[in-house]
């Protein structure tokens, strides 16, 4: 049992979090969640779910299953996170019956949510939860018609990752449980509910559409989505579902998916979830993607039309291993999920496109993270993070990611790829379906690889210390040295905008070429490859962020319609942070900032609200 203190609105709450799954050497604890899986643990859930667009809530109920270490004798309680729900009634029971529970719906806090406890009698393994969604959840957005690409229906979607499927569905809201479930969704007319899970056939009572998870997940691999969405296939296993004017276009983009499939399966064993699906969401989305099982959630702004941006469907497709398979069993192992599959992501871009290409995207991923470093507090810099008192989420950031892939990439330098890959697939093989701890992937490494205790290659300080060590591999790529050379002569004026060979470039040249600009380009020279290369009006998100940094940094003030239309048109929480941040660094940006988050602030997913209420001292 853990206790937290932490201030909310200058009142210090004190709030009990515990949850505790069994595995390896005893019980892991998770201070995210109230649950504790050792008494009670949930193994199955029947969902009912209505999508009432109109009253945007979903209303229905929850029955689970519920494991038990002694099922007949002992009473005790299970406790289920909840967060901006209203429980309406509970029942609980067995096979042979169910009757009104006693339960409670009290105390916990503003980040954490509410905990709902459940007397269990001996011989209860079943608990029946009706309720609905209500405000202030920071699960499921809903979006009218104007938002969505096709103006024509609503759309709906949840984001449960770290710790929101609380806001969905009353649950053990930690990494450390998992179970499967059978859904019914019924939804109006016109609009297609998905879920991360099998499709079924036929549908149930009142037209539901029905869906089936017969493979464990953890709480935070429950997602849905419904709009006037259409599917169109790519391949065998393969296929996207989206508005109908994004579908062509989006299955071109990915096209390249099932091949990811076969790469993926040749480095690391076979893929266990049968479809591989991507669904296009509106441009509210705050992520990039998102690897729910069977169906990764993408956002719209990676449709560059040349498939520059592919890598994140390689990256959500690796998570189908790393995450979704072998989870993160509390979210300071979140760099288990996250840098394990970026590591995975550039061996799927390598095979696919060739190591140039994952090289570049290597430069990249080091360039964001040394520059994220400088500005984090030590503390959030070290891979096992220490997250006492805080929503994982405040602590998201590029370290787990790409130090814990520059960790990976040291490994299968260090030791070569013959040892390298057999040994990360006996880690995914032997601990499938399971949820890991830093601590068990030491025990791995040293079980199996490593020849000393891990001096050699510095591991305490690679897991457990600050910043990067002096060990970290580091990528190279000639064609980037070539676009820095040229990014210099240009600002320097020895050649002219126009001279670089940017017709030729990938995004990702661009990219590089942008980031070697200092903060202070004349305006002239902003000019001039405006002129040449029509940047403010770009339609590629990744370079229009780029771009419209730059403007914000030297005063460009024709390049602000770039940072305007970004801000505006789409809610992906890696372009607005950047560029608000950007912003408030003077008072007129902070009054451009202002104004433009005044406009867009209700169109943005909350988990994006809370990030930039944040950096511009939001009070509504
Ligand atoms: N699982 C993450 C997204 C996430 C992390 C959501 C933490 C909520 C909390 C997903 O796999 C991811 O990393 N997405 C990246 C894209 C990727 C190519 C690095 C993103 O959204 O930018
Ligand atoms: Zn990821």
């Amino acid at each position: 049992m853990i206790t937290l203190h932490f201030p909310r609105g200058g009142i210090l709450a004190t709030i009990v979090l515990l949850s505790s799954c069994t595995h390896g050497d005893g019980p892991v604890t998770d201070i995210h969640s109230f649950s504790d899986p050792t008494s009670a643990r949930t193994t199955h859930a029947d969902i009912r779910w209505d999508l009432d667009f109109k009253e945007q809530m979903l209303r229905g109920s929850v029955t689970w299953t519920v494991a038990r270490d002694d099922n007949t004798a002992a009473r005790s309680n299970l406790v289920l996170d909840t967060k901006s729900l209203v429980i309406e009634g509970v029942r609980v029971g067995n096979a042979d019956g169910m009757r009104t529970a006693t339960y409670t719906h009290a105390g916990g806090s503003q980040v954490f949510g509410i905990p709902l406890t459940v007397s269990l009698e001996p011989g209860d393994d079943r608990v029946e939860i009706h309720y609905h969604t209500g405000d202030g959840g920071a699960c499921v957005q809903w979006l009218n018609a104007g938002q969505t690409a096709d103006n024509t229906h609503p759309f709906m979607f949840s984001q449960a990752q770290s710790i929101n499927a609380r806001a969905m569905i009353p649950c053990q809201d930690s990494p450390g449980v998992r179970f499967t479930f059978d859904a019914e969704v019924t939804a109006p007319d016109g609009i297609r509910p998905v879920m991360a899970a099998e499709n079924l056939e036929e549908r149930g009572a009142n037209g539901a559409w029905r869906f089936r998870m017969p493979q464990p997940i953890p709480s935070y691999l429950l997602a849905i989505a419904a709009g006037a969405i259409e599917f169109k296939s790519m391949g065998p296993r393969t296929g996207v579902w989206a508005e109908p004017s994004v579908v062509s276009k989006a299955a071109w983009e990915f096209a390249d998916s099932e091949r990811m499939i076969e790469a993926a399966e040749k480095l690391y064993g076979p893929y266990q979830w049968g479809r591989y699906d991507i669904i296009i969401l509106p441009p509210s989305f705050p992520f990039g993607g998102m690897e729910n099982p069977r169906l990764t959630f993408a956002t719209p702004t990676v449709l560059a039309g040349d498939r520059s941006l592919t890598a994140l469907v390689a990256h959500e497709l690796a998570h189908s291993w790393s995450g979704n398979l072998v989870t993160n069993a509390t979210w300071s192992d979140f760099w288990l999920n996250e840098g394990f599959t970026v590591y995975f992501e550039r061996r799927i871009m390598e095979a696919v496109y060739g190591p140039a290409r994952a090289e570049m995207e290597a430069v990249l991923g080091r360039h964001d993270l040394m520059t994220e470093m400088a500005e984090l507090p030590e503390g959030d810099t070290i891979l096992h993070v220490d997250l006492e008192g805080r929503d994982p989420d405040d602590a998201f950031s590029n370290v787990p990611y790409e130090k814990g892939y520059l960790f990976l990439r040291l490994l299968d330098e260090t030791y070569g790829r013959e040892r390298f890959d057999p040994f990360l697939k006996a880690w995914f093989d032997g601990n499938a379906f399971q949820s890991r701890t830093t601590a068990d992937f030491v025990a791995h490494l040293k079980q199996h690889l490593l020849d000393d205790d891990g001096t050699a290659i510095r591991l305490e300080e690679w897991l457990y210390g600050p910043g990067l060590p002096e060990n970290s591999p580091e990528a190279e790529s000639d064609a980037f040295d070539r676009c820095e050379t040229l990014a210099k002569q240009v600002l320097s004026g020895k050649i002219p905008a126009s001279g670089i060979p940017g017709k030729e470039w990938i995004t990702h040249e661009w990219l590089h070429f942008l980031r070697a600009f200092p903060d202070d380009v004349p305006v002239a020279r902003l000019t001039e490859l405006d002129r040449a290369w029509n940047l403010t009006n770009t339609g590629n998100s990744e370079i229009l962020m780029q771009w419209g940094l730059a403007a914000i940094r030297s005063g460009y003030q024709a390049g602000m319609p770039a940072v305007e239309t970004l801000l505006l048109n789409q809610g992906r929480r890696k372009f607005l942070k950047p560029l608000y941040q950007e912003l408030v660094k003077t008072g007129a940006g902070k009054a451009r900032a202002v104004e433009i988050y005044r406009k867009a602030r209700d169109a943005y997913h909350q988990i994006a609200v809370n990030t930039i209420d944040e950096i511009l001292g939001w009070k509504q």
